[in-house]
């Protein structure tokens, strides 16, 4: 069902259409004589094209570019003692779906009976979009899946025409003068996080949280790392670090424990350029094997400026928002961290023991922005430099893969199509890739004419070519996702390996397979569609003219 996914629009697509039709601006009969539906789309939702401001600087240039887009929603006041974001964030998803809601920006938030200048940002990577724009792409108008396939192709050609690797550009440093991270520097008694704009995301969340920092630390056996964790506010100048076990920080914390070292040094960065702030969340880099800051540059084709941070010597980005710099005592007796609303939906557990920090200086640019990030309700980060990543690597693995896609409003499935030459193929791969991706609990293996970043086509293959018995196995423990509120034993979990491609009569499949109406249509009825698309810019813009009245 892959072969005529030009001119198809799913059903979210056809959501925000409609959302965008009650005020949009049609060009015209502007798309006749064949035009494919993402044109006709675009035409019928009067879309333009910007001039992308890649590579973004900033945080800032990240979202003036989206809201030139008209990526971005904004608010002037929110109410976060009342959780009004939090709400907010839900009705979002509720309407449009992790894919398609906006970025959103609120001028002003109240935080403990205090109104206070922001902005606070969320969902600044949410939209199917961002995937391309990003990576210095231009999405498909209206046509999220298109978009995707597009940025995850150009991961899969920036690896070939490296030689399998990504690209590395190292960082540049500058001087403090030309480092607006710097405009505003804050040590001894005058250090307060507890002033800007961090909110407390969830009821159920033991306090205010900087959630979405890059933990910059360095170890003399381990090398250089960044990585995203949640920091509780514990105090003006004390703040939890949590690292889960087996984290790039979480390694070099305990080697130094190990050689009896009484404190590690963090620098953490806060409103990061959309690349750093990419690689931060997700795991691209090998940590310490890799320099994060130098695959940050390939991506961006550009260096990442850095500066010398204030009270240790880690280099840091020089166009961040803000840097919190801290001494993690690693001879005192640990705090207790949490509970946290986690990213598979569920309030985490409350740590009784975790890392915490003591700050020792707040570097920032005047009214920084701050970004929050709703876990487990929207989307993080943009995902295909990771997938495409995985996917080359997988695809050495096992040369029929195809593609692979983990849903991030799903977190647990991992959908996977393959070319299958043989006889309990998709079975045998099904396991390697439920062994090696802890993420995977569920992996539903499809034929390569479905499409796995199709939730609709992946359910059709489970209802429509799955029989449970005999193409299904169960592995009793593999290793897991340590926030899985299922587990009863984290971070090993049971997996599935659901084999939804067309079963062969070897495989205990029916001795001749049906064919798909749509194929015969396709087959026997060759003129169909182009004698539509033809005419469907006309048909959905009439429509769409005819709803607004109705509206
Ligand atoms: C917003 C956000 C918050 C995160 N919070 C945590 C966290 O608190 N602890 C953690 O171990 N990983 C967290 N992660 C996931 C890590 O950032 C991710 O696994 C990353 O690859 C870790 O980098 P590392 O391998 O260098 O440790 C978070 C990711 C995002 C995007």
């Amino acid at each position: 069902m892959t072969h005529d996914r030009k001119f198809r629009l799913d059903r979210r697509e056809l959501m925000t259409l409609l959302a965008a039709a009650t005020g949009a601006t049609t060009s015209g009969k502007a798309v006749a004589g064949g035009g494919a539906t993402a044109a006709a789309v675009a035409a019928a939702t009067g879309a333009r094209k910007y001039k992308s401001m890649f590579p973004h600087d900033s945080l800032r240039d990240w979202m003036a570019d989206l809201e030139r887009r008209g990526l971005v929603m904004r608010q002037k006041r929110v109410d976060q003692d009342a959780y009004e974001m939090t709400a907010i964030a839900y009705r979002m998803m509720d309407c449009l779906g992790m894919y398609e809601a906006p970025a959103y920006l609120a001028e002003e938030v109240k935080i403990d009976g205090k109104w206070q200048k922001g902005p606070v940002i969320f969902n600044n990577m949410g939209p199917w979009d961002t995937e391309a724009i990003a990576l210095g792409l231009e999405p498909i108008p209206n046509h999220g899946i298109e978009t995707y396939r597009i940025a995850i192709q150009y991961m899969l050609d920036l690896l070939e025409n490296n030689g399998g690797k990504l690209p590395q550009i190292p960082p540049v440093e500058v001087t403090r003068e030309k480092a607006p991270v710097k405009e505003q520097v804050y040590t001894g008694d005058a250090i307060d996080i507890t002033r800007f704009p961090f909110i407390t995301s969830n009821p159920g969340d033991s306090g205010r949280y900087v959630n979405t920092g890059s933990v910059f630390t360095e170890d003399v056996e381990l090398g250089k790392n960044f990585g995203t964790y949640r920091c509780e506010i514990k105090g003006p100048r004390k703040m939890g670090v949590n690292p889960e076990p087996g984290q790039g920080a979480w390694k070099m914390f305990m080697a130094k424990k190990e050689r009896g070292e009484k404190e590690a040094v963090v620098s953490i960065v806060l409103g990061q350029d959309p690349i750093v702030w990419t690689i931060s969340g997700s795991a691209i880099a090998k940590s310490g094997k890799e320099d994060e800051m130098a695959l940050a540059g390939g991506l961006r084709g550009k260096p990442v400026e850095v500066v010398k941070s204030e009270t240790n010597d880690m280099l840091v980005p020089a166009n961040a928002e803000m840097v919190i710099e801290g001494i993690v005592p690693l001879d005192a007796p640990m705090e207790p961290e949490g509970p946290f609303g986690e990213m598979y939906g569920y309030l985490g557990l409350k740590k009784s023991e975790n890392f915490f920090m003591n700050i020792t200086a707040i570097t920032c640019r005047k009214d920084p922005w701050i970004l929050n990030q709703f876990t487990g309700v929207t989307r993080g980060f943009v995902t295909a430099p990771l997938e495409g990543a995985s996917l080359a690597r997988l695809r050495k693995l096992s040369p029929q893969i195809v593609a692979f896609h983990s849903p991030v409003e799903a977190t647990g499935f991992g959908f996977l199509s393959i070319k299958k030459t043989k006889p309990g193929q998709a079975l045998s791969i099904g396991k390697k890739i439920a062994r090696i991706v802890p993420i995977s609990k569920i992996v539903v293996v499809v034929d390569d004419d479905l499409d796995v970043y199709d939730r609709t086509q992946m359910m059709f293959a489970m209802g429509s070519r799955w029989q449970p018995f005999p193409a299904t196995e169960i592995i009793e423990s593999a290793r897991g996702m340590p926030l899985d509120p299922s587990s009863p034993n984290r971070p090993m979990s049971s997996k599935i390996i659901i084999d939804a491609t067309r079963q062969w009569p070897e495989e205990g499949g029916p001795e001749e397979y049906p064919a798909l109406n749509r194929t015969l249509l396709e087959d026997l009825a060759p003129e169909s569609f182009e004698r539509v698309d033809a005419e469907w810019g006309d048909m959905l813009e009439d429509w769409l003219r005819l709803r607004r009245r109705r509206v």
